[in-house]
């Protein structure tokens, strides 16, 4: 089936939010350093430009899961597929993630996180569905909450496309 696009939040919307949440966070972590965890493929868009809107020290490394299920919903059963490769440590870690949804994914490697002796954890994510979500999460920093739709672009895929659309997109069946 052909799917189309139908633009959410434009490429401008989405530098500007990104933008004001580099500084928020900036001024948040003044005098420490901040180690971003970017939960792969989905939040190394968002992750790599909030990055450079940061002004405190900055550290990265990544991580990937999967969740068990269909594609287009995720069945709260999560995998690590690529674990970090340094170690949390006494570090002031921001998980980065494209989207909270049901919030499973999350609070399963939330929980991960936290027992790996970090100073703290905060996560950061660029969009949230506050309407589907299952599991409670804290979200400390969120681009932008949206409607319940399936959305790409900006490191979000359907079927594995769309993830380099500068702007965000809603996938519309019709
Ligand atoms: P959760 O565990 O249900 O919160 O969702 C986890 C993952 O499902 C997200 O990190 C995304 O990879 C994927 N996901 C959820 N909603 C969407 C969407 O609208 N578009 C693309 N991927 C999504
Ligand atoms: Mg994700």
């Amino acid at each position: 089936m052909a799917e189309r696009i139908e633009v959410l939040l434009t490429e401008q919307e989405v530098d500007k939010r990104i933008q004001e949440i580099g500084d928020q966070i900036s001024r948040d972590y003044a005098g420490k350093q901040v180690h971003l965890v970017c939960v792969l493929k989905g939040g190394s868009f968002f992750m790599c430009e909030l990055a450079k809107r940061i002004t405190v020290p900055v550290s990265i490394d990544f991580m990937s899961v999967s969740s068990y299920g269909g594609d287009t919903k995720s069945s709260g059963v999560v995998r690590i597929v690529k674990d970090l490769d340094e170690s949390l440590k006494d570090k002031h870690v921001l998980v980065i993630e494209d989207i909270v949804d049901s919030g499973r994914t999350l609070s399963y490697l939330l929980d991960m996180l936290q027992s790996r002796g970090p100073a703290d954890v905060k996560l950061c994510t660029l969009l949230d569905k506050p309407d589907r979500r299952v599991v409670d999460v804290k979200v400390d920093y969120t681009g932008f909450e949206i409607p319940d739709e399936f959305v790409v672009g900006y490191g979000l895929d359907y079927d594995q496309k769309y993830r380099n659309l500068p702007y965000i997109g809603i996938v519309k069946f019709d």
